[in-house]
């Protein structure tokens, strides 16, 4: 069996509204601080949130669900990254939000399958040979029969390491020497070359050479035991997903053996039921035979109300299934119509199907939380603001949304540069906010001015 280094392909996102949050904030008896990790207030919420992130890293978790609830800007989303951000990095945290599903290319269950198969992880152990050593000699020989765009090639280049057993001179591909140059290996570092794939890791600088300085920034290891030549367990994490895109050819059969690892050229690919059958069915038996082991992760749901049907009864069937992450799901609606039928439900989530989740309210925030809550932003984004200003502010908060009153403090401190200033000041804030409708006002206003608009 070979594995090959699959490459990943987790979703790069940015929250940038979120990014004061560092975790949940809790102690270590899982009571939440009153201020930490960017988290303020919340309490009951954020302990709820620590016992799902204790579940999921004891994997008892997968298959179940979990609703946060409440009204808008009172910290689900916040919540759940927390979440995500308590886990260890090699549990898969995917986040979708629930309209993503309505594509006019894809089909809503093949998206709902792909961010399924997302969060869900595989720990695959293998044993794999390799040279391990410090770097005693490194020359590149040259010909000239077939120049490159240098006027120069590599036929080959001879590699010496060593290790407390002893040394051994290699002689090894130009391909090799490439990854090397990437790697930036010179004489003097400990490196591991892999055999199969070729791939070069470059482990550190060899403690020979450590200095008496602590200033730098190199990571210094020590000289490996054993043989150059050796067979060494190697550990590597991917999702069921990577697994699917890996593997994923246009049409054709294929040998369920060379599933897993096929260096790919990046194309288009398409990824069908029966592919996925197939690579579930190779990691069944690899997860008998011991040599990969599930990590559920967690797949997180925004405006769970947006789902249909049709997605909830493909959600249904997908939970049941033995590979099945920890689904959260969040949503600010109280009673409303299960989407596309005229049948009315609480969360608009079908009845039967709020029965298997655990429910977790979020409250609405007091005027102190706000302050605190504004102030960290304000801290994150790199401006200064007085306490009276965060305090109107505050009120301001109260009095629309909290989502509104942070969304305000960037032209606020626009508004305070213009003028010359540094931080920003309460006629800034008032100035912004009078520039600047808020939902609930501007309904009001629509509904003074009823005649002025189409409806
Ligand atoms: N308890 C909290 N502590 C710190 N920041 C919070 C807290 N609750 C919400 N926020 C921040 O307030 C903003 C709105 O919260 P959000 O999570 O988007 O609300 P929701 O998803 O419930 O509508 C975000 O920038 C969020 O990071
Ligand atoms: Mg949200």
């Amino acid at each position: 069996m070979k594995i090959i280094k699959v490459k990943s392909t987790a979703k790069k996102k940015r929250i940038a509204t979120h990014t004061h949050i560092k975790g949940l904030g809790l102690e270590e008896n899982g009571h939440a601080r009153p201020l930490a990790d960017g988290f303020v207030g919340q309490k009951s919420a954020r302990e709820a949130g620590g016992l799902v992130a204790e579940m999921v890293r004891q994997k008892k978790m997968a298959g179940r669900a979990v609703l946060f609830a409440g009204p808008s800007g009172t910290g689900k989303t916040a919540l759940a990254l927390g979440i995500s951000k308590e886990l260890d990095h090699k549990v898969p945290f995917c986040a979708m939000v629930a309209s993503e599903v309505y594509s006019s290319e894809v089909k809503k269950t093949e998206v709902l399958m792909e961010n399924f198969r997302r969060a869900i992880g595989i720990r695959l152990k293998e044993k794999k040979e390799v040279y391990e050593g410090e770097v005693t000699e490194l020359s590149p020989e040259e010909t000239d029969s077939v120049p490159d765009i240098y006027g120069k090639s590599t036929c080959h280049v001879i590699i010496e390491l060593k290790t407390v057993k002893g040394t051994k001179q290699l002689k090894l591909d130009p391909s090799i020497y490439d990854a090397l140059i990437k790697e930036k290996v010179a004489v003097g570092d400990v490196i591991c070359i892999e055999i199969n794939s070729g791939e070069v890791k470059r482990l550190g600088r060899s403690d020979a050479f450590a200095t008496e300085f602590d200033l730098e920034k190199e990571e210094y290891v020590r000289l490996p035991k054993g043989q150059v030549h050796k067979k060494k367990k190697i550990i590597e994490y991917v999702t069921l997903h990577d697994l699917d895109v890996e593997n994923a050819r246009p049409g054709g059969e294929r040998d369920i053996l060379s599933l897993i690892g096929q260096m790919m050229k990046p194309r288009k690919t398409e990824i069908t039921d029966k592919l996925r059958q197939e690579v579930n069915k190779v990691i069944n038996g690899y997860i008998n035979e011991g040599v990969a082991e599930l990590v559920p992760g967690v797949l997180f749901i925004d405006e769970v109300h947006m789902l249909d049907m049709e997605c909830f009864s493909y959600l249904n069937r997908a939970l049941e299934s033995s590979l099945s992450p920890i689904v959260i799901f969040a949503t600010n609606r109280g009673i409303c119509n299960v989407r596309g039928t005229e049948m009315a439900s609480p969360h608009g989530v079908p009845v039967d199907w709020l029965d298997r989740l655990v429910i977790i309210k979020t409250e609405t925030y007091g005027l102190a939380e706000m302050i605190q809550i504004l102030a960290i932003r304000a801290q994150v984004e790199g401006l200064k603001i007085d306490e009276e200003s965060l305090a109107y502010l505050g009120e301001i908060g109260q009095r629309s949304s909290l989502r509104h009153a942070v969304q305000l403090l960037s032209p606020a401190s626009i508004i305070a540069k213009m003028s010359g200033r540094d931080n920003i000041c309460k006629a800034d804030i008032e100035e912004v906010n009078s520039l600047y409708l808020d939902a609930k006002s501007s309904a009001k206003l629509l509904q003074k001015q009823k005649d002025r608009y189409i409806s």
